[in-house]
């Protein structure tokens, strides 16, 4: 698309794991927007057709792909996917995650295991898959991990395990940025704080709250953000385009924390 500069995508060739809804969608969104063909993968294969078809006239071509990032060989066969659709991969948004809200203290190891299988381990071993066919291509690449302020600072409790996996996250995207970095392969990671999607927004829904006290609840959180308000999807999807872009081209490694200020308070 005309007028992106640094920040034009076309030509390139992105998956979106976790990208039938929220965060994932309106990354899918902008990716496709900016000019690239993507594949979003989701557990929900219906939710993530759907979802191409919304963005069917997009610049960028895209496309639906039923996955669990839990699998063991979800990685794999995530990128194949990715390379028999479009013929490469160049960017990959490692975006699936779920965040149930249980305290420690009756925490499962059931539960816990599939917290950290599908936030961390998935996240990891496509990560992998990914970086050994963008090595086998030649032409680097840019991976892009959807990690929390969670990572950074615990926002509430009952999320001991989930904060594990993001501070896993963090970790694990300093670590292969390094591994990979000979190869032009950039890893970075977006901290999202507060955002209103699907997800975030289902607990409030089987609270037994009424609208109004979750209109409250809401305003009340919305005033510990110094801009004022929650994020949206798009607010974390400009700044994925911009590391999936030429734009962030000397940046590996990195933690980019958007979060409406939340974290200086
Ligand atoms: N919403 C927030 O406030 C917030 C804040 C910080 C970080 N995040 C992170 O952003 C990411 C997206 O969050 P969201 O709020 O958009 O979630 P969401 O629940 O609205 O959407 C998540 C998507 O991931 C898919 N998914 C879940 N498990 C999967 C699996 N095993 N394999 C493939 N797909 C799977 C779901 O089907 C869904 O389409 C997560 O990693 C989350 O931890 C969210």
């Amino acid at each position: 698309m005309p007028g992106w500069g640094p920040f034009d995508l076309t030509g390139k060739n992105a998956v979106v794991t976790g990208g039938a809804m929220g965060i994932g969608y309106g990354i899918a969104s902008r990716l496709a927007e900016a000019g690239a063909n993507v594949l979003i993968v989701d557990l929900d294969g219906e939710a993530a057709e759907e979802a191409a078809r919304k963005l069917a006239e997009q610049p960028g071509k895209v496309r639906a792909a039923r996955a669990d990032v839990a699998r063991d060989d979800a990685g794999e066969a995530i990128v194949e996917g990715c390379v028999e659709t479009f013929g490469s991969i160049d960017i990959l948004v490692n975006n699936a995650g779920i965040y149930p809200q249980v305290p420690m203290l009756q925490m499962t190891t059931e539960l816990f295991d599939k917290v950290y299988r599908i936030n961390l381990r998935g996240l990891a071993f496509c990560s992998k898959a990914a970086a050994a066919r963008m090595i086998v291509q030649g032409r680097g690449g840019k991976i892009v991990n959807i990690a929390s302020i969670d990572a950074i600072h615990p926002s509430m409790v009952g999320l001991a395990a989930y904060d594990a996996s993001k501070g896993g996250v963090l970790m694990f995207t300093r670590n292969f940025a390094l591994e990979v970095a000979p190869y032009q392969i950039h890893v970075n990671a977006i901290a999202p704080g507060g955002i209103a999607t699907e997800g975030s927004s289902r607990p409030l829904a089987g609270s037994g709250m009424t609208a109004e006290q979750i209109k409250e609840m809401t305003a009340a959180f919305a005033r510990q953000i110094p801009m004022g308000r929650m994020g949206v999807p798009d607010d974390i999807a400009k700044v994925a385009v911009f590391l999936a872009s030429s734009a962030a081209d000397y940046m590996t490694g990195e933690i980019v924390v958007v979060d409406g200020g939340r974290l200086l308070m």
